[in-house]
């Protein structure tokens, strides 16, 4: 199944309105949080799961050298159009992945880690970044907490707002909900069925659009011991990009030495 990412549409057009970082948000304040790091550490960076380039973009305007790696060529598309000195974009899988090269800083923001759906390729994507990672280089990794209210076995049939947006084109405004989840606890996965419905001025239906989004839920002693079972030694953990303690509900913000 090819899901929203993969499969271009509106998850990918609408991207860039939909996820601005704002107040509230879950990656609020994850670029200049970014930033820092890489100050600290130097580039080169490289980014799995770069998207449109919300992250690489700034970066790479910063000064340093970005390699950005995605699987969807929607996104790909999306972030090469922005046209970046100094980004470099390639297609891959970021369970398997040999650029031949070392970086001194290694990101996979906002739970792009989570589509990868079992352990196993988890822990192939962790072993490629530790062979990846210069020495002294630093791995950043971004996933949710999970509720346990939103991981229980039953499906959910209410129906879940994810906002309204306006499309940049026509200028609609674009309805984003939540038309199914069903949770897996056994695998620790969940499927929700997404639905973008664009109205016209006059509040026309014009467009309405399916699409299909699953993530793995990772615990946070899971997520410790798989970065040390894959040579990563975890110097930190946050609940946000303020540095704030983990917390249960919040992100789990890992910071990693090789
Ligand atoms: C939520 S977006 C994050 C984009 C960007 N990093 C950001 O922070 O805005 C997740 C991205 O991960 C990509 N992705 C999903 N599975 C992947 C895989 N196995 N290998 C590489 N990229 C993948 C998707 O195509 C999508 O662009």
């Amino acid at each position: 199944m090819r899901t929203l990412y993969q499969k271009g549409g509106p998850a990918v057009d609408l991207y860039d309105v939909r996820i601005r970082g704002g107040p509230g948000s879950p990656v609020e304040g994850d670029v200049d949080f970014f930033l820092r790091h890489a100050r600290r550490t130097g580039g080169p960076v490289l980014e799995l799961g770069v998207g449109t380039g919300r992250v690489a973009v700034p970066l790479a305007r910063a000064g340093f050298e970005v390699v950005g790696l995605d699987l969807s060529p929607h996104m790909l598309a999306a972030a090469r159009r922005k046209a970046v000195p100094g980004l470099t974009l390639v297609r891959g899988n970021m369970a398997r992945f040999d650029l031949g090269r070392k970086f001194r800083l290694i990101l996979i923001p906002f739970r792009a880690f989570q589509h990868l759906k079992t352990p196993r390729e988890q822990r192939s994507c962790l072993e490629c970044v530790r062979r990846h990672l210069a020495p002294c280089g630093r791995f950043i990794v971004d996933l949710f907490d999970p509720r346990l209210e939103f991981c229980l076995p039953e499906r959910h049939r209410a129906r879940m707002t994810r906002g309204r947006v306006r499309h940049p084109e026509t200028g609609n405004s674009i309805r984003i909900h939540v038309e199914d989840r069903r949770n897996d606890p056994h695998t620790q996965t969940f499927s929700e069925r997404w639905i973008h419905e664009e109205r016209d001025a006059a509040g026309r239906v014009v467009r309405r659009w399916k699409d299909d989004l699953s993530l793995r839920w990772t615990y946070r002693f899971e997520m410790e011991y798989l970065l040390r079972l894959s040579g990563l030694e975890p110097i930190a953990c946050y609940g946000d990009f303020r540095g704030s303690r983990p917390r249960y509900g919040a992100e789990q913000i890992w910071v990693c030495e090789a």
